[in-house]
Parts: C-alpha cells; structure tokens; sequence
C-alpha cells in the first residue's frame, strides 16, 4: 500500500513579492518546496510526493528535487492546473495512474514547509484506522467575526468551536477523488469530503505548520530556523 503525497505548488505567490513561484522561495538558501518535501519523505509514512508546478516551473522544481528522491521515496513533478482545486486534482489523476497500489493520499502545502513529523504521521496513521478524511487543526486564538459585504458584522461564531485548518489532510484515494469529481472549486480538500456527507476527523496540528504567506510570515520561519526550533 502506498501513501501518496500531493503538493499543489503551480500558485505564482505574489503576496511574497519574490517575482517567483512561492514554493521556490528560498529559507536560508533552502526553497520551500524542497523543505517541504523533505518533511513529508523524512515521516517515514509517505513513499511518493506529486508535485504540481507551475508549468514554466516543471523543469526547475524537477531539479530541485532531484537530490530528495531515496529508496524509500520518489518524487514527481507534474505541470499544473489553472486553479489549486485543478493542480490538485491532475495530480492526484497522476498517482492513480502511474503509482501502484495508491491507497492514502495527502494534500500538503508546499508553503507548510515547517510542518512537523508528527503531524505528518498523525493524520496517516488516523486514514489508516479508517477514517475517510483527516485534517489537522488548532485552536483559534483571536475571535472571529463573520461581515457583510459592507464590512459589518452579522454573526460571531462561538470561538470554541473554531479551528485553524493545515495540511497535510489526509484521504481515502478513493474519497479524494470522489471528491473531485464533482468539479468545485474549493481552498480546501475536505471541504469537498465535507460535500459528499462523509465525516471528516480532525488530529492536533503544531504551530510550525504555519503557512507562510507574507514576508513577515518568511521572517518568523527564520526566526524558527536561527533559534532551532523548526
Ligand atoms: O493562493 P493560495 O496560497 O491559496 O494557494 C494555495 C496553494 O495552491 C499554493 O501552494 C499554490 O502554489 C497552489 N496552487 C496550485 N495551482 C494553482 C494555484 C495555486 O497548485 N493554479
């Protein structure tokens, strides 16, 4: 049985204003994209990363990558889609093609490049007790407010039962893309899990599997890195 894990990495992550794809944005000289597939190989639970680039990136992000592949993992670049929800589904079409025996798929965000082992394994292992689909999660810290299009609040959600999503989230192959097949666009796989009437389990996150978006984001994840701690 293999763990197959999918990063949609074709965004062009203007929101870093590096002028290049967000996952080729170097941390300490160490692209994103290479931290991130790393994470996953170095779980010791995933044997196959897909990676969706953007297609002017496919050859970069090839090379990049090169050097992660090992005996106990592969990894495949792909060009993808106009929309995250296309890259991702290419990309999971691509493992069910050519990956034998494709039986646990993550979608993972190559800006999550700090994301804990733990946290990897975690939602593997809750996929291989069965769950349909796993994401995990923390608590919300600030309260959130839901606005109209006007900007004035019309309803604060009980903050207790909020929780931040991350990735890794973790599927059944055969529920991601029964999923997909309804053709949704979505920022989120489980949503469309969530769509199908299946239950969706959440497992506990970690701080460092932030997303790293901004610059100031980028600072933080230096900052992780010089005091040790990612
Ligand atoms: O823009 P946003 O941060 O929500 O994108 C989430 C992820 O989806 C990013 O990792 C981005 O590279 C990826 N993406 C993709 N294909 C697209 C657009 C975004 O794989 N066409």
């Amino acid at each position: 049985m293999s763990v197959v894990a999918l990063v949609p990495a074709a965004g062009r992550g203007e929101r870093l204003g590096y002028g290049m794809a967000k996952a080729l944005v170097p941390v300490n000289g160490v692209p994103l994209l290479v931290r991130a597939v790393r994470g996953l190989l170095d779980a010791g639970c995933v044997q196959h990363v897909v990676v969706a680039a953007p297609p002017s990136d496919v050859d970069t992000m090839c090379t990049v990558t090169a050097s992660l592949a090992s005996a106990g993992g592969a990894v495949h670049v792909l060009a993808g889609g106009a929309e995250r929800t296309d890259s991702v589904r290419l990309a999971l079409e691509y493992a069910l093609r050519e990956i034998p025996d494709t039986r646990i798929v993550l979608v993972h965000d190559a800006a999550r490049a700090f994301t804990p082992a733990e946290v990897i394994r975690r939602v593997v292992e809750a996929v291989e007790s069965g769950e349909p689909a796993v994401i995990p999660v923390l608590p919300m810290a600030d309260t959130v407010k839901q606005v109209d299009a006007d900007g004035r609040v019309v309803a604060t959600p009980d903050r207790a039962a909020l929780r931040v999503v991350q990735t890794p989230q973790g599927f059944a192959a055969d529920v991601l893309l029964r999923a997909h097949a309804s053709g949704v666009q979505a920022t989120d796989d489980a949503g469309l899990v969530e769509l199908l009437g299946l239950p969706v389990t959440t497992v506990a996150g970690h701080a460092n599997a932030m997303k790293i978006t901004t610059p100031f984001d980028l600072a933080v994840a230096e900052a992780l890195l010089a005091g040790g701690s990612a």
